[in-house]
């Protein structure tokens, strides 16, 4: 029982026990119901997910891949976060028609705008596959040999599982390769635009107040899912139709309280919370300062140009919040592992886990997995550095590079695959390259060049940089780079992608930004990659193992929840302030009276829109209001991560609550360890986004298709004598 306290320290901590874990939809059923009824749930494990018939999970969509959103009404109206639907606002928007700033509404179906690309995918089901992915695969084969033969496998389970043809198989690990699931899912192509709140009211503090508790954002915006006339998933047409969901999600108008229950239910994209006390010594001392360092020197170039440049405002708006996000989300996971000791407590876990070997006489199945780490982590750090600087430098941060690297791609196309390939990218990256360009500046971009390579040649390990870095000049670099590439527009770019593959080859290799990116990526893939992919693959390897021995040798109860894959789950807990420090304690939900304590007129983050200080002056509330007061976001105990952004958080009864988009500052580092004394996640009070739908936008046809409802006054009535 020692380890297992250890191991998953909430359990001591009673308060917070059965918190924490981003767990499987289909396998609820058992010690989480048990733990989710202790804290108040009145559903069950299949109100949640269910095969047979319509449960939570079909009305909880991926949006785009990346966030999760949900479903509304039994028109296929989705809720998501603003920042979800934050590209498409501003895709959408022009100097005359700014929707970032002023917002958007439909008022009609017909004014709904539609958004190529952007998807929505439901889960059909479940199933546990690892036995058939397993199959043929032995302890003794080489690494190499069996992520082989899985992958072989998993091929075959996809082409031949059962799915209706407008539906897709995926297959998707958990336990670091110890156990397999199988999706059937199903994906929405023609999704519009609905509505929007101004920036001041769905971004709200912007950068300054982002990951950061007391929190005042209407972060929401909304979205409808069109079918065809069989109510499957279709490409845009105009002859689509709203889309008929199996579930939708009441709207509870009756807000929340401190310890009441809830459950958020999403897409989690990645955690990383069983990794080894060197690995999470690696992050916090050289990982996170190199990424924070590049972003640094980009981000205050970008910010001097947008706040001159009203323009360069909007173009480069969603792409500063991008980058910005993550750049400030290290810093406080940085803080929060120092703060929390989870370098300490995982050092701890790993002591005891290895007694715990020793006494089951299990030495020679796991007993090298720790000093194996230890050896892995030390000889991978260089190669982890150099990756890094490539990936935020080339991939990320550069607008130019990013682009000649596709180009590079190109040419690999054609080397490896032939012209007709080559063809079939080319045209797709000349149409795709428009719309990014309208968003490109090449000064805001030769600025962010200059900075970031001069950083590349500091701080990539010399062996591994391009020979012509050692003696380069970032600022000569530049000019020439900038005065001569075809790379700095749309146009001079699309010319030079004219003509058959040899020809552009030709050109390309004659462009100074093809070259530098050339140099950059040669030298990677020559030094850094192979390497590092290898060391990847062994650490992968003893993960699988690090993770096997811990199922194995913890008690039956232990709470070992899988990493987050970007697959659903559900996270429970309740709704809790928290103390960040000596003295002080956050309450746990916030109002409107907080937005006009921040309001700063023209502020670009901390603004009011007039109609809101109006609504607020009158308390004009309407059935949003309680007591006096209009709540804006609360926090709770639920496990999240990015992806999780827009999740609905749902009550008891399985009513909408509130809408996920945040953490605090002090819990951020609960990718690698949960703190169930600080991390917390935030949400908007539906409650919010209702009132800015109605009061603010008087969008009553949105009002009109939803079905609110008052669960906690219902009881009150029938239980009037308690
Ligand atoms: N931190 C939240 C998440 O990781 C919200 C990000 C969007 N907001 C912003 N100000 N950039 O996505
Ligand atoms: N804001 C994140 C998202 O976009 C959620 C989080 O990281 O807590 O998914």
């Amino acid at each position: 029982m020692k380890l297992l306290r250890l191991l998953f320290i909430f359990l001591s901590l009673p308060l917070f026990a059965q918190q924490g874990g981003m767990w499987i939809p289909s396998l609820l059923e058992g010690m989480n119901e048990t733990e989710m009824t202790n804290l108040g749930m009145k559903m069950t494990a299949k109100d949640i997910y269910d095969v047979n018939k319509a449960s939570l999970k079909d009305a909880v969509p991926h949006f785009n891949g990346g966030c999760t959103s949900e479903v509304i009404s039994n028109q296929g109206l989705l809720l998501t976060n603003h920042h979800c639907g934050y590209s498409q606002i501003q895709s959408h928007s022009t100097l005359e028609h700014d929707y970032l700033q002023n917002g958007f509404w439909a008022m009609n179906l017909k004014d709904e705008l539609p958004n190529p690309g952007v998807t929505a995918t439901f889960i059909v089901k479940i199933e546990d596959v690892t036995t058939q992915v397993m199959s043929g695969v032995s302890e003794a084969m080489p690494e190499a040999d069996k992520q082989k033969k899985i992958e072989e496998n998993i091929a075959n389970i996809v082409q031949t599982s059962p799915k209706e043809a407008w539906q897709e198989n995926r297959v998707r690990t958990f336990y670091e390769g110890n156990q397999y699931m199988l999706f059937v899912v199903e994906t929405f192509k023609d999704i519009r635009l609905v509505g929007a709140p101004p920036s001041s009211i769905g971004k709200f503090g912007s950068d300054t107040d982002n990951w950061i508790w007391p929190r005042h954002t209407g972060d929401f915006s909304l979205f409808r899912i069109y079918a065809d006339k069989n109510n499957r998933p279709a490409e845009y047409s105009e002859d689509n139709v709203p889309y008929t969901p199996k579930h939708f999600l009441p709207i509870s108008l009756d807000g929340v309280a401190e310890n009441d229950f809830t459950l958020v239910f999403g897409y989690p994209g990645t955690t990383d919370e069983y990794l080894p006390s060197v690995a999470i010594e690696q992050v916090i001392n050289t990982i996170n300062p190199a990424r924070i360092a590049i972003r640094d020197a980009a981000l205050a170039i970008q910010d001097k140009y947008m706040r001159a440049d009203p323009q360069i405002k909007i173009q480069y708006a969603s792409k500063y919040a991008r980058i910005a996000n993550y750049w400030k989300k290290w810093q406080g996971e940085t803080l929060g592992l120092t703060k929390s000791n989870a370098v300490g407590i995982k050092k701890q876990q790993e002591s005891q886990l290895t007694s715990q070997i020793n006494k089951k006489g299990k030495q020679q199945e796991y007993g090298q997995l720790l000093p194996q780490f230890e050896t892995y982590y030390k000889e991978i750090e260089p190669y982890a550095l150099a990756r890094e600087y490539f990936l935020e430098t080339v991939i990320r941060n550069v607008e130019l590079l990013r682009t000649a690297y596709q180009a590079y791609q190109l040419k690999q196309v054609y080397e490896n695959r032939g012209a007709q390939s080559f063809n079939d990218r080319r045209n797709n990256m000349v149409d795709r390259l428009e719309g990014e360009y309208k968003n490109y500046s090449k000064q805001v971009d030769k600025e962010v060049f200059e900075a970031l390579i001069a950083l590349y040649a500091e701080g990539v390990p010399q062996q591994f940089l391009p020979a012509s870095f050692k003696t380069m000049n970032a600022q000569q670099l530049t000019e020439n780079v900038y005065k001569n590439s075809a790379f700095v527009d749309y146009v001079s770019l699309k010319n030079l992608l004219e003509g058959d593959a040899e020809t552009v080859i030709a050109k390309l290799d004659n462009d100074p930004g093809f070259q530098i990116v050339k140099e950059m990526a040669d030298a990677y893939f020559e030094k850094v990659a192979p390497k590092y992919e290898q060391l990847e693959l062994n650490i992968s390897g003893l993960e699988r193992d690090y993770m096997k021995a811990l199922l194995e040798l913890s008690p039956k109860d232990a709470r070992i929840f899988p990493n987050a894959n970007s697959t659903l789950r559900v996270t429970y807990g309740k709704v809790a302030g928290y103390s960040p420090a000596d003295a002080i304690y956050f309450e746990p939900v916030t109002h409107l009276e907080g937005v006009m304590q921040k309001y700063v007129p023209g502020d670009y983050e901390f603004d009011v829109p007039q109609k809101l200080i109006d609504l607020y002056r009158t308390k004009d509330y309407g059935p949003y209001g309680e007591n006096g007061k209009m709540a804006i976001n609360f926090i709770g105990t639920n496990h999240t991560t990015g992806g999780n952004s827009g999740s609905p958080a749902i009550d008891a009864e399985g009513n909408l609550i509130g809408l996920n988009f945040d953490r605090v500052w002090e819990g951020t580092m609960s990718d690698y360890y949960y703190d169930p004394a600080l991390s917390r996640n935030i949400m908007v009070d539906v409650r919010y986004v209702l009132f800015i739908i109605d009061k603010y936008a008087g969008a009553k046809n949105l009002i009109n298709e939803l079905k609110l409802v008052h669960p906690k006054k219902e009881k009150g009535k029938s239980k009037k004598k308690k």
